[in-house]
């Protein structure tokens, strides 16, 4: 067992969240006090005593994404200049993640930037659950620990029983994390042909597989605009699917999202917390806990245990 103390401190973002996390923990959050100047700059205090010890920031950089990211900044820095002994940011969703290479000319590479900010700041490790791509590790120089939240929304799905399944990526970019599903689920896999016009408009061709007479379960990361998935749920009922859910991890349901979720032919729209979400018109909406994931993650980072086991169970 650590001899540092585990100190847990919640930004703006996901205050909810921390508060759910600090009782799986069976600890009182740290006191800090984040607030606003009158011009609208971020001050930070934390108000008690975090010299030499384990500190966990629990931050996710959904929208308002610059407010929660320079929030997450400044915490970190008032944790290291208290002489907090580690700093973990644990960041549920993490933002900015989509722009991950340079793909035209003159574009940023933001993930590397927002990577590089955070241990600039004085990061020393950082725990966040499903990143766009998981290879945005490689952007820390610190230690990362990527969970996935498939053990959470799986255990819900087996609880379904669903038969003749048919698991949808609604892209080719999630084909490997619904081929997981698939095998865990026990169903086939199938694939959405789609081309992203904009931030939020997507062309959607035929699906590549079977979801005729089947249960289909479209998955992916996030929903933002909901366009992806949507338009991907309205191909897979027009091809003759039986019933059609989607799940996805962070529901950062921006724009047209809720408009298009609330028509979309779905029969369960589930998410995970990591991001606060509202659930009213929604009433097909399931949002399932992370808190039990990101806590045993957190305890295991403080104790200095392998976090492996985390990575397979959906006990
Ligand atoms: C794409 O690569 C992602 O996995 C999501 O499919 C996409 O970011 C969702 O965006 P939207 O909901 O705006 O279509």
């Amino acid at each position: 067992m650590s001899q540092r103390s585990l100190e847990l401190i919640t930004g703006n973002a996901t205050p909810d969240l921390a508060a759910d996390i600090a009782r799986e923990l069976s600890v009182q959050p740290t006191p800090a006090r984040i607030g606003r100047f009158p011009d609208g700059e971020i001050d930070v205090q934390i108000t008690a005593n975090v010299r030499g010890a384990d500190v966990f920031l629990v931050q996710s950089t959904c929208p308002p994404v610059n407010d929660n990211l320079v929030e997450l900044l400044i915490m970190i820095d008032a944790a290291r200049r208290a002489s907090a002994m580690r700093i973990t940011v644990v960041i549920p969703y993490f933002g900015y993640a989509r722009k991950d290479r340079k793909d035209e000319g003159r574009v940023p590479i933001t993930a590397k930037l927002v990577a590089n900010l955070l241990t600039k700041a004085g990061a020393d490790r950082v725990l966040t659950v499903d990143l766009h791509a998981a290879q945005i590790q490689g952007f820390f120089d610190v230690p990362v620990d990527h969970l996935y939240s498939s053990p959470v929304l799986v255990r819900h799905f087996l609880s379904q029983g669903l038969e003749n399944l048919t698991v949808v990526a609604p892209d080719v970019g999630s084909s490997k994390m619904a081929r997981g599903y698939a095998n865990r689920l026990g169903g086939q896999l199938a694939i959405v042909d789609k081309r992203r016009l904009s931030g939020h408009e997507v062309a959607v061709g035929a699906v590549i597989g079977d979801v005729k007479d089947r249960n289909v379960l479209l998955i992916d990361d996030m929903i933002s605009t909901a366009g992806s998935i949507t338009e991907a749920a309205r191909v897979c009922a027009e091809g003759g699917a039986i019933s059609v859910r989607i799940a996805a991890t962070h529901a950062v349901l921006c724009g047209p999202a809720r408009e298009r979720l609330r028509d979309a032919p779905v029969e369960e729209i589930v998410v995970t917390d990591t991001i606060p979400v509202d659930p009213t018109g929604l009433p097909n909406l399931t949002v399932l806990r992370i808190a039990p994931l990101l806590a045993e993650a957190i305890m295991r980072v403080h104790t200095e245990q392998s976090l492996s086991v985390l990575f397979s169970r959906t006990d």
